[in-house]
């Protein structure tokens, strides 16, 4: 009976360990990844996780504080206590420390607000961002010359500011990329800005934080900080027209697109498709998601989402074409897939 007991105790003490380590890697697992404010890869986030380290230091010194008073005070004996100690505890515990603590933190958590809105430099890269019902609509905004249009992806050149200038035509959204700077929402009837300085190349991703509508969770988008040669490429072919693609199920897809109307709200430069309620799709077969960052980018996928669309995004805006033949989706997926 003893040993079973003991067998019991060490089965509940191990069970206790295993929980403790899982519930520990699964909070360390959020501090990295590509959508962690806590691994940052730009100037603005990477002061935003310096407050929240100081934050949760402040709030553990706090914390520990107030256990070893409880401590202290379950295992008080009860008896008279000597007056003028009890009220240093009360107030100097209850008023003066709380007051200090918090003061110093909230004079340290404002304090780099006016930098974290400073204007960009003049001359520097301009993004306009809009946010539409589900999807995110890019204009890359350049002197002198028609902007670059696309939709739900940003490339960032490294070390650069770049400002965005973003807004809604209907409802709030809040534009979000987690590792390079805090969030900016986007209100119909005005431009709001953000700056971000990329500081560390590679792959992120960015969503909207404010809820939206019944697709809020399927408005993300795949964020690329690159070297500045690197972007200037990506840039300049996104501002050429779509090329024709030769293959023989793709021109079938192209002709198909036209004659089902997608153009009407579509724009692919070089066609007759000049529609600008939907995405720009000149160069959609080059996007490393499809969907607002919902779908992978694959034939297979395109065709999900064109005969599934609202199956796939609740609410969205964009039509189901369902009643094409599977033949004619395949098409009309090749088509897209090959818009490079
Ligand atoms: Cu857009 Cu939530």
């Amino acid at each position: 009976m003893f040993k079973l007991r003991l067998k019991r105790l060490w089965y509940a003490r191990q069970s206790i360990r295993v929980s403790a380590v899982v519930c520990a890697l699964t909070s360390l697992a959020g501090c990295t990844g590509v959508q962690s404010a806590l691994d940052p890869a730009g100037r603005e986030a990477s002061r935003i996780a310096e407050i929240f380290w100081w934050m949760t230091g402040g709030a553990l010194v706090v914390w520990i504080g107030v256990i070893i008073l409880a401590l202290w005070a379950a295992r008080a004996r009860a008896e008279a206590h000597n007056l003028v100690r009890t009220r240093f505890m009360i107030v100097g515990g209850g008023a003066v420390v709380p007051t200090v603590v918090l003061t110093v933190l909230l004079i340290y958590g404002l304090a780099p607000i006016p930098a974290l809105h400073a204007p960009a430099p003049a001359g520097s890269l301009k993004i306009a961002v809009t946010g539409e019902q589900w999807w995110w609509r890019v204009r890359y905004l350049r002197p002198n010359a028609e902007p670059v249009v696309l939709a739900n992806e940003i490339r960032l050149p490294l070390g650069e500011p770049v400002e965005f200038q973003l807004d809604s035509p209907d409802v709030i959204h809040s534009f979000w990329i987690p590792s390079l700077a805090g969030k900016m929402d986007m209100i119909p009837g005005r431009v709001t800005r953000l700056v971000i300085n990329a500081t560390r190349t590679g792959s992120f991703r960015g969503a909207c934080a404010e809820y939206c509508g019944e697709s809020h969770a399927l408005m993300a988008f795949p964020v690329v900080v690159q070297e500045k040669e690197e972007f200037t490429r990506w840039l300049t072919a996104q501002a050429q027209p779509a090329q024709i693609p030769p293959e023989a199920g793709a021109a079938l897809g192209q002709e198909l697109f036209l004659a089902n109307g997608c153009g009407a709200c579509h724009t692919v430069r070089g066609t007759p498709a000049a529609g600008v309620i939907g995405p720009d799709l000149t160069h959609v077969g080059s996007r490393l998601s499809i969907a607002a960052g919902t779908l992978t980018n694959e034939p297979e996928e395109f065709t999900r989402w064109v005969a599934h669309t609202t199956v796939v995004k609740p609410g969205a805006l964009m039509p189901t074409f369902q009643m094409l033949p599977p033949e004619q989706l395949r098409s009309l997926s090749l088509y897209l897939e090959a818009l490079k």
